[in-house]
């Protein structure tokens, strides 16, 4: 009887990861945007993917404000890998680049004070063709538990599209079974979301000899109860049609996927690119403001030795951050788009007796000046109080509006403005 009660109690809750990590966006530093897998250290000695680049990112992220701000794991991308697995069947790094091997770098970018994560991939080789985990998940998640790995990125090329699921609730086990929280993060959404999946159930025979069908998608409680946040889509590259492009998805499929985004799991649209070469300002600040406001896992993937202050100063933005980092956890929605400006809304902390909310308005227009929308609380669906108090994120600003009132905002071209509105309460009541 007891038991039938706990697994309706559990049934209707539903499942989530539970290895209490990531109760907000991940947040920290990652090498591939902006380093991808470049070895040649002969060449490029500075910028080469090596134990000295991950050392000096972890100085600058702890000496010039980026831990301070949040930014608290620094993660290695592909290619760290040397080409073949030691005598014990274990990964080891390239002996040239990392002389000092993971362990000793894991314990040099934890005295820093930050958490330490790397990368490998469940298919038979990782996507620039080092050893894949493929029949070695077990000691794979040993290997990095002994050596102080707080989060695992795990990709998926060179896999079975239809494996996928089970191989990564697989190697979710093994890290839970290695008593080490590691934060988990999944990609097995951007491999199936594009081609979608095999279906081979009772309800969906049929198909079972069929190739795979977009008509199906990645299982998103999987996700939630295995991962603690996976890639959903394509690749970002260092460029505002990416940013603009994962937007797109994201908005589109909003519905389908914003509910399985909350603390301990997330949507994770891919890295910030912002300081590196694609983005101007003010399309860094639309990619910064839009990813707080989805919620989305804050990875900085540019040179902090070299990257311009007015950048740097979006990165370190203590107001988006919060909007980011709110505790409630809701991935923001696509609420409207009125003149080519799409109005996004995501609502936030504090709520008492009515939510706050964030309101992005990006521009997608290219008219050349900062186009002046009208537009009222009300209409965005912010209605749960009479009056607000509303104010700008990057330009200092704060107005009392009721809900009807008609705001004022100027959005400049492929940018953003960033308010929050925050209800005034009736203090007689
Ligand atoms: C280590 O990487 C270098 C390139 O930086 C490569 O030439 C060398 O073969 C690699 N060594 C091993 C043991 O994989
Ligand atoms: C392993 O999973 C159990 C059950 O979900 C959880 O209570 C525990 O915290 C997990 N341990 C780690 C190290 O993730
Ligand atoms: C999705 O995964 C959950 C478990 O995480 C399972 O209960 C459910 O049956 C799966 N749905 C489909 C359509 O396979
Ligand atoms: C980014 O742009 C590249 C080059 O145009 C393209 O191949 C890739 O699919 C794009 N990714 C996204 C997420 O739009």
């Amino acid at each position: 009887m007891l038991s039938l009660l706990l697994i309706v109690v559990f049934a209707s809750r539903g499942f989530a990861l539970d290895n209490g990590l990531a109760l907000t966006p991940p947040m920290g530093w990652m090498h591939w945007q902006r380093f991808r897998c470049l070895i040649d250290c002969d060449a490029y000695p500075d910028e080469c993917i090596s134990e000295n680049l991950f050392k000096t990112m972890a100085d600058k992220m702890a000496e010039e404000g980026y831990l301070g701000a949040g930014y608290d794991h620094l993660i290695i991308d592909d290619c760290w890998m040397g080409e073949h697995r030691d005598a014990q069947g274990r990964l080891q790094p390239n002996s040239t680049r990392f002389p000092s091997g993971i362990k000793a770098l894991s314990d040099y970018v934890h005295s820093k004070g930050l958490k330490f994560g790397i990368y490998s991939d469940y298919g038979t080789k990782t996507c620039a063709g080092y050893p894949g985990s493929h029949g070695h998940l077990e000691t794979d998640a040993q290997t990095f538990a002994d050596w102080g790995v707080d989060y695992l990125k795990l990709d998926g090329c060179y896999a079975d599209l239809d494996d996928l699921e089970p191989g990564y609730i697989q190697m979710g086990k093994y890290l839970n079974q290695t008593g080490r929280p590691i934060v988990y993060s999944c990609s097995w959404p951007a491999y199936q979301e594009p081609k979608g999946i095999k279906v081979c159930n009772q309800s969906y025979t049929v198909l079972c000899n069929q190739t795979y069908t977009s008509l199906f998608q990645p299982n998103y409680t999987a996700l939630r109860d295995t991962c603690n946040l996976w890639r959903n889509w394509d690749d970002i590259d260092d460029t505002w049609s990416n940013v603009t492009n994962i937007l797109k998805w994201f908005s589109e499929n909003q519905d389908r996927i914003a509910e399985f985004s909350g603390p301990g799991h997330w949507n994770d649209p891919d890295m910030l690119i912002i300081g590196n070469f694609g983005l101007s300002y003010e399309q860094s600040k639309a990619q910064m403001a839009l990813w707080a406001i989805m919620a989305a896992p804050l990875i900085m993937s540019v040179d902090l030795r070299t990257i311009e202050p007015k950048f740097r100063d979006i990165l370190l933005n203590r107001e988006v951050i919060k909007i980011n980092q709110d505790a409630l956890g809701i991935q923001g929605r696509l609420i409207t788009t009125i003149k080519k400006i799409d109005v996004w809304t995501k609502p936030i902390l504090p709520n008492e007796g009515a939510p706050s909310y964030a309101v992005g308005f990006l521009s997608n227009r290219v008219d050349g000046y900062p186009y002046r929308l009208n537009v009222t609380l009300a209409q965005l669906g912010i209605n749960q109080a009479e009056k607000y108090k509303i104010q700008d994120v990057f330009d200092p600003m704060t107005r009392e509006v009721s809900q009807n009132e008609t705001i004022f905002v100027r959005v400049k071209p492929t940018g953003v403005v960033l308010l929050t509105a925050t209800p005034i309460l009736d203090k007689q009541k």
